[in-house]
């Protein structure tokens, strides 16, 4: 099987998704987002994860959907609470329309993302159903985390690694053990698809964290230095605050308690402090430790080894991506 067949029929069935029409304020902005594209890496885990276990994949396609359109649905309200300009190299939705249309814009994609959920057979729905409700829970409490940790200075890093397991990871996880629950398979594979999913997400998240400092602005669509204008507690500011000692962590308190300041300046001052503490590398170690936790949770799995590969192949790329 080549994963292309995989995409093919997300892209597919996207086209065939109604979302609304009128107010037209309110369903274009939802339009206009899941247009922008993204990787499509979620509802792709889902239907990997589905066909692990059954030929009958497509059925995981819709659910698989579902879990992209309140994916999408959080990025638009992440984008809010971040105030982010950028979104997959084009203006976020608050920023072409307003706060009020991504909020509610938004809401009306959660809903959907329900909608969209039902399309599961009826023996399995209530328990795809609770599952969700609980994941979706879990990525508010860890962006409500997210945000309670910028004006914290105590932030330790296995409170970090919570934080980012539940507003990142768990919805990872959930893609994973979504295709195990749709095809049917037994409680212990399910626990080995979520962990998996688990363990990849915070290696996921610890990347897009690098990448919001590393990254190149183009490819990553975002933009780069967010986290550092907005004292996000990343795992970058986390070591480099444990690290930094005299007259480096003097210059690093400086720049977090200024109240005004030049974005780039901040931006550019902070970076070299992360250079200059090898922050990047320390990153990338902890980034492969996930993943290879990951792939041991993968390991576990009975499923036939070339389907398991095709997994395993698609999360190793995400190791190494530049956006
Ligand atoms: C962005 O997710 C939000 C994070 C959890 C880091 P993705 O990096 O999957 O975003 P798209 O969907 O590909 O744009
Ligand atoms: C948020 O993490 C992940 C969500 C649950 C939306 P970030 O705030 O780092 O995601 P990006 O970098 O804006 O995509
Ligand atoms: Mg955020
Ligand atoms: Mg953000
Ligand atoms: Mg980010």
């Amino acid at each position: 099987m080549n994963p292309a067949v995989f995409v093919d029929a997300l892209q597919n069935e996207l086209q065939h998704i109604q979302y609304g029409q009128n107010p037209l304020e309110l369903y274009e902005p939802i339009r206009y987002i899941m247009n922008l594209g993204g990787k499509r890496m979620r509802p792709l885990m889902t239907l990997m994860s589905a066909y692990l276990f059954t030929d009958d994949w497509q059925k995981a396609i819709r659910p698989a959907l579902a879990v992209e359109v309140f994916h999408n649905f959080t990025l638009m309200h992440d984008d809010i609470m971040d105030q982010a300009p950028l979104r997959r190299g084009q203006p976020t939705v608050h920023e072409k329309w307003n706060h009020n249309i991504a909020i509610l814009s938004g809401d009306v994609m959660l809903v959907n993302a329900y909608q969209l959920l039902l399309d599961v057979e009826a023996d399995k729905l209530k328990r795809v159903m609770n599952r969700f409700t609980r994941t979706a829970a879990e990525v508010c409490e860890g962006q409500q985390l997210d945000m309670n940790f910028e004006t914290r200075w105590d932030v330790t890093e296995a409170e970090y690694i919570e934080m980012i397991r539940l507003k990142t990871s768990v919805l990872l996880g959930y893609a994973l053990e979504l295709g195990g629950l749709i095809a049917g398979v037994d409680d212990e594979t399910t626990r080995h698809l979520y962990e998996g999913g688990m363990n990849i997400g915070i290696g996921f998240q610890l990347k897009d964290d690098l990448l919001d400092v590393y990254g190149d602005p183009v490819k990553f669509g975002k933009q780069v230095g967010g986290d550092i204008i907005a004292n996000k507690k990343t795992f970058l500011l986390i070591e480099a605050l444990e690290k930094a000692d005299g007259a480096l962590r003097e210059e690093l308190n400086d720049w977090l308690n200024q109240a005004e300041f030049d974005k780039a300046e901040k931006v550019q001052a902070v970076t070299a402090i992360y250079d200059r503490l090898g922050i990047r590398q320390s990153t990338e170690e902890r980034i492969n430790n996930y993943f290879d936790h990951g792939f041991t949770n993968f390991d576990q799995i009975r499923a036939d080894p070339d389907r398991k590969n095709l997994l395993i192949q698609f999360a190793r790329q995400l190791v190494e991506r530049e956006s």
